[in-house]
């Protein structure tokens, strides 16, 4: 049985070579890009693991009863996880994600959790830490993980009416106890907390009006995203993308929205406010987001690094090939500047910028062996 994902995993991923790191090489805490793009947000999954079979990201018929996971000891521990992050936030790290697979699935979650949260920056100052979750296990864990010392969480929900959940889920998992969930991470403080719906055409889309309704004035921001090419098992077509532009006409035709200014640079989402009668921006009735990957190309500013749950460095949602960082922890000669250094010549040698380059040329539709990893093994 273990011969069919290790080798897939391992050979049809092969990682990079990592770069030559000169003597004496320099850092000065702010790691800029191929394209000057600033190093600021650091997305950790987890594990490879998920207890739902969202057919945009680990459809069934590929990640079924014999799909090997990786196996633990090939996981980044606790400590090699917070060693990398704090050598990341030398080098300009100021947010931290903890993604999976679904992260709250990894035992003790709530021990890391509290030992990214002792992290400081080079000023002295904690990181944004926060965590992606599909919420099935939320309404159990939230008061840990905000005693943990997490400080707010997103959480994936593609739908209300109770049915469409169970389709986008593909395990019969209710809404309603995702729903108590998001309710629990509020009581906890774990805010401002987020919701994620993937829009795909023609299977959720008549619940766009419905989410917005819902969270409309609750203090929790909806973001609504374009149903990516990400990964090689999805099966992937532009007839089931619903463009951005089509979800803000849409949900004005009810909800009148004024366009906000980012509030961070290289943010994912466009943000929109709901307006009141005179048509201003309401912050009582709170804000949705668009995440327009397919139609409206963020990579810009992307200053997104992902490490993947066995510890290899991934400069792009749609890489197929990551860096080994895990040889490095497990090697006793490196020291952390050592480590520090190797971050800065990876990232320095970054120009991965897919989503621009779909929008020119057009989905890369190779697939086979070396294609682009899954976002299940790399995180959101
Ligand atoms: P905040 O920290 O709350 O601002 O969240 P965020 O918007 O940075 O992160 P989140 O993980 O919530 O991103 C939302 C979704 O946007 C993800 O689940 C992905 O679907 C998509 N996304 C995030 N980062 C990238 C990226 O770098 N490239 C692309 N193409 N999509 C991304
Ligand atoms: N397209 C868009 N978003 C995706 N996600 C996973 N797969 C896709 C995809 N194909 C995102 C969702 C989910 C998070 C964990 O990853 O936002 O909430
Ligand atoms: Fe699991 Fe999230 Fe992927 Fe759905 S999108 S299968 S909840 S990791
Ligand atoms: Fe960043 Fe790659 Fe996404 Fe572009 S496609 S925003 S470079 S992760």
């Amino acid at each position: 049985m273990s011969e069919r994902v290790i080798p897939l995993l391992d050979q049809r991923h092969p990682s990079l070579p990592l770069p030559p790191i000169a003597e004496g090489h320099a850092l000065n805490g702010l790691t800029l890009d191929g394209l000057r793009r600033p190093l600021s947000d650091l997305r950790i999954s987890v594990t490879d693991r998920c207890n739902f079979r969202c057919s945009y990201c680990m459809p069934k018929e590929v990640f079924d009863k014999d799909y090997v996971y990786l196996p633990h000891k090939q996981l980044l521990n606790f400590e090699e996880i917070s060693r990398i992050a704090s050598v990341f936030a030398s080098q300009g790290v100021r947010k931290i994600r903890l993604t999976g697979g679904e992260p709250l699935l990894r035992k003790n979650i709530e021990i890391l959790i509290a030992q990214l949260a002792a992290l400081r920056t080079p000023e002295g100052l904690p990181l944004d830490l926060t965590l992606t979750t599909n919420g099935s296990l939320l309404a159990r864990k939230a008061q840990s993980l905000k005693d943990a010392g997490l400080q707010r969480v997103t959480v994936s929900l593609d739908g209300l009416d109770d049915a469409v959940f169970r389709t986008m889920n593909d395990v019969d998992f209710p809404v309603a106890d995702v729903l108590a969930g998001i309710e629990a991470a509020q009581a906890a403080g774990l805010g401002p907390i987020k919701v994620n719906m993937v829009v795909k055409r023609g299977t959720n889309d008549h619940e766009i009006l419905p989410m917005a309704r819902h969270f409309r004035g609750s203090g929790i921001v909806l973001r609504f995203i374009e149903y990516m090419d990400v990964g090689a098992t999805n099966g992937w077509c532009m007839d089931e993308v619903l463009p951005s532009a089509e979800v803000i006409r849409l949900l004005q035709t009810e909800l009148p929205l004024v366009p906000l200014d980012p509030s961070a640079p290289g943010e994912t989402a466009a943000r929109w406010g709901y307006a009141n009668a005179q048509g201003e921006y309401d912050p009582a009735l709170g804000e949705i987001g668009v995440i327009s990957s397919v139609t409206q190309a963020f990579c810009g500013d992307c200053n997104r690094a992902r490490l993947s749950t066995e510890g290899r460095l991934y400069l792009c949602l749609f890489a197929s090939q990551g860096y080994d960082l895990r040889q490095l922890l497990r090697d006793p000669t490196q020291t952390d500047t050592a480590l520090a250094a190797m971050v800065d010549a990876i990232w320095r040698g970054r120009t991965d910028q897919y989503s621009v380059l779909r929008s020119l040329r057009g989905p890369d539709t190779a697939s086979g062996p070396g294609h682009r990893v899954e976002m299940s093994y790399i995180g959101g």
